[in-house]
């Protein structure tokens, strides 16, 4: 029972809750280590990721307590452990624990991190920044050793954007000494949750939201409680699906100030969208319209997250177009799965020719990874015929329950 079954060709009508931000609660979890005392985090998604977070916190020896999506995370006992190497290799999200247990005990033995097969993802620029801040980093087979007495302050000039380095050198310096600089910063959505929470915390930190930020280390943080905020990429693929399926749908709490390039490519594509106070109300036609060219990027820019389920809607669109992908070099391994579904695409280097069918067939696919897996869903929807995505559990990782959000929205769907 790892796989969904779809009967496609069905319109969707309907409403459902968006749930709490994956890429938001990590960082937050990992930074509650920095906080002694309880720290309270509020809607955060329950999901195979964050349940992998909360068992290494765990094993760190933090009692954690959750009741849904409310957990409460007690950090008065952490101290330097083995963690548990299948939750650290299943995501890439583990490398956050770097920067905050390096604040806290000062020595960090980890495998290297896991994730979505969505390209090479090193941690190259992780472990060279933080030597920058007097880490001394040896790597072994199959992971590292990273030691510190006391977290100094930098100023890291970075080669590229990175959202996890950005995190993790955020993590690592709000307790240092000194003051860092971090440019170019990611300004991701999520980077603003994780600030928010540490400056609530008491940490302080200026230039949240631009791509400089700067963190004067302060000598301790206070416990907190905190609100995760919705999560814009499953707002966006519960968009797709709709444009994939064609129908009217209301996205409870889709956080719209997040989405804008989001909002404005679907909006292109023939999406007829609304912002009201609680949501987003979403209409669109039975086939979306062609677009020429969906760009992925850094933000504000379209996310790389949603640039699958946005290829499953382009693929039944009315003219081609294309997909050109620039932040991670594998993020096309939908594309045979959505051939098979009848998808007329063709990929060459970081770009993909998306041709625009009137309909997709339903076929047996493989999900290989997160997003790519919640865009067959979406395919699912536009074909004729019944679509079984197996490897459900790739799903899993980012969404609450897809087969019941998007029952919610009228999809015909169920486990298989
Ligand atoms: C995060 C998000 C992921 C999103 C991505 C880009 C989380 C849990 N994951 O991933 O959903 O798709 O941002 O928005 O928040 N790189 C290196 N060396 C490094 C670090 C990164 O070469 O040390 C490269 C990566 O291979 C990639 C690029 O930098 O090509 C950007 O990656 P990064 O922004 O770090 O993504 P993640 O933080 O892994």
């Amino acid at each position: 029972m790892d796989a969904i079954r779809i009967y496609g060709g069905k319109c969707l009508d309907g409403q459902t809750k968006i749930q709490g931000s994956k890429n938001a609660s990590l960082p937050v979890l990992a930074a509650t280590l920095l906080i002694k005392g309880t720290c309270e985090i509020e809607n955060c998604p329950e999901i195979s990721d964050v349940y992998h977070m909360l068992r290494l916190l765990e094993s760190l020896g933090c009692k954690v307590i959750r009741e849904g999506t409310l957990v409460r995370v007690n950090t008065e006992q952490v101290s330097e452990c083995d963690m548990p190497a299948d939750s650290v290799g299943v995501m890439r999200s583990s490398i956050m624990l770097l920067g905050a247990l390096l604040a806290r005990v000062g020595r960090v033995e980890m495998d290297y991190p896991g994730g979505c097969v969505i390209g090479a993802r090193p941690i190259d620029l992780h472990l060279q920044s933080l030597r920058k801040m007097g880490v001394t980093v040896r790597e072994r087979e199959g992971g590292f050793l990273a030691c510190v007495c006391r977290l100094k302050g930098a100023v890291h000039k970075l080669p590229f954007i990175s959202v996890g380095v950005t995190e993790n050198l955020v993590l690592a310096a709000v307790l240092a000494e000194g003051t860092t600089v971090i440019e170019p910063a990611a300004r991701e959505p999520e980077i603003q949750t994780l600030c928010g929470f540490l400056k609530l915390a008491g940490a302080d930190i200026t230039g949240i939201g631009s791509d400089r930020l700067v963190i004067r280390g302060v000598s301790r943080l206070e416990p907190v409680s905190f609100r995760i905020p919705a999560d814009r990429i499953v707002a966006g693929t519960y968009l797709a699906a709709c444009m994939c399926a064609g129908g009217r749908v209301f996205l409870q709490d889709a956080p719209e100030r997040h989405m804008e390039s989001v909002l404005c490519f679907a909006g292109q594509m023939g999406a007829g969208i609304t912002c009201e106070p609680d949501g987003l109300m979403v209409t669109c036609r039975a086939r979306p319209k062609g677009c020429d060219r969906l760009v992925t990027g850094c933000y504000p820019a379209f996310p790389t997250d949603l640039q699958s389920p946005f290829m499953a809607a382009m693929s039944v669109s009315d003219r081609p177009g294309w997909v050109e992908e620039n932040v991670f070099e594998n993020r096309f391994r939908i594309v045979p799965e959505l051939m098979k579904m009848g998808a007329d695409i063709a990929v060459c280097r970081n770009r993909a020719y998306v041709g625009g069918r009137s309909r997709l067939r339903g076929a047996v696919v493989q999900a290989e990874e997160l997003r790519g897996g919640a865009a067959l869903v979406a395919a699912g929807l536009a074909a004729q015929g019944t679509t079984i995505v197996t490897n459900r559990h790739y799903i899993d990782r980012g969404y609450e329950d897809i087969t019941l959000s998007l029952r919610e929205l009228g999809a015909e769907i169920e486990l298989a």
